[in-house]
């Protein structure tokens, strides 16, 4: 964790919270949330409506003052020494905030003026074709159809040059090829070592561009970690096809390691939590006399995993971190 790393380690470390707790009229929003992003990847931040998502990404950003906890950006707290924690990180927090009577060329310079100066016109220029607004650049935002002001939005982070990039449900809005050209974007600036955390609702969003993610449910992380180890425990699900399921439900409620036994209508389904505790399965349908015609994994998307983790904000999955 954060505290315990030295100085010059978690200069680093893009992102650092460690406790974060915030309250709304005794209803936590956020639970005691740890977050820890590495340098240059895209990280996940997955949750369904209200499950904190925006208050955390707030409370990173410094917006909203935590109950509880701490947060540091490249090692730096972002309560206590604001200004530096803040520097070269850019965000959208929903919507983005852009001055709507004016250009979006306009917006960009303004933008880029907070933390840089002598940004030029063909800079300006760049950016917008970076997010394909060239030909709309001199068009008032109050024109721009909303995937516009949001494609506005990023370029607005991007003139900044940050190093990180918090961005909070980017995808709401964006037709399919906005949200194409959103990815593609998102590969490249990581390619180029920025640092990225992703909020979304769609768990098939984060999984494209995300190797490690978060999940939050009623303000807790149920899950955080590698997806694909998240997807390598959904298939440790089986079901086994027998002529008599009853007894089959039967013999596997008995089994040890054996969890979640549930007949289906041709087969019996339950989870392991261990690949060898399948060998308890043939041993007591061998010693009972009973066929096994087969047993197969159960292909469960992680969309489920999804589901049931965030169903239910009891930690389902222990954590896996590095
Ligand atoms: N300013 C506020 N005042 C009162 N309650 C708030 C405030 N901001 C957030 N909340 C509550 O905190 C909880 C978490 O909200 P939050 O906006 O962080 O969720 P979210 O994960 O971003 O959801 P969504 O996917 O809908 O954007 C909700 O119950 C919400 O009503
Ligand atoms: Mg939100």
């Amino acid at each position: 964790m954060a505290t315990t790393r030295s100085a010059g380690e978690s200069a680093v470390v893009p992102i650092a919270a460690t406790g974060l707790t915030k309250t709304y009229r005794d209803r936590p929003a956020v639970d005691g949330i740890d977050l820890t992003v590495m340098p240059g990847e895209i990280y996940g931040f997955l949750g369904p409506n209200g499950a904190g998502k925006t208050t955390t990404m707030r409370m990173l950003l410094g917006l909203v003052r935590p109950d509880a906890g701490s947060v540091r950006l490249f090692g730096r707290d972002v309560w206590t020494d604001p200004l530096a924690a803040r520097a070269g990180v850019a965000g959208i927090i929903e919507e983005p905030r852009l001055y709507t009577y004016l250009s979006g060329r306009t917006n960009l310079r303004l933008l880029a003026g907070y933390d840089r100066e002598g940004v030029g016109d063909q800079e300006i220029d760049e950016v917008l074709e970076t997010v394909e607004l060239r030909d709309r650049g001199g068009d008032r935002v109050s024109e721009y159809s909303q995937g516009m002001r949001q494609r506005l939005g990023i370029a607005g982070c991007l003139v900044r040059r940050p190093r990180l990039l918090l961005l909070d449900e980017p995808a709401n809005g964006l037709d399919p090829g906005g949200i194409r050209f959103l990815r593609g974007l998102l590969r490249r600036l990581s390619e180029q070592g920025m640092t990225v955390l992703l909020s979304s609702h769609l768990l098939a969003e984060v999984q494209i561009l995300c190797e490690r993610a978060a999940i939050v449910a009623a303000g807790r992380i149920v899950y955080e970690g590698e997806l694909d180890e998240l997807r390598h425990r959904a298939g440790l699900r089986y079901r086994l096809d027998t002529p008599d399921l009853g007894r089959a439900a039967a013999l596997l409620a008995a089994v040890p390691g054996l969890s979640e036994v549930e007949a289906g209508p041709d087969y019996v389904g339950f989870a392991v939590s261990d690949e060898d505790d399948l060998l308890g399965v043939t041993k007591a349908f061998a010693g009972a006399g009973l066929l096994i015609r087969s047993l197969v994994p159960e292909q469960l998307t992680l969309e489920r995993v999804f589901f049931e983790l965030t169903e239910d904000p009891a930690p389902v999955v222990e954590e896996a971190r590095r």
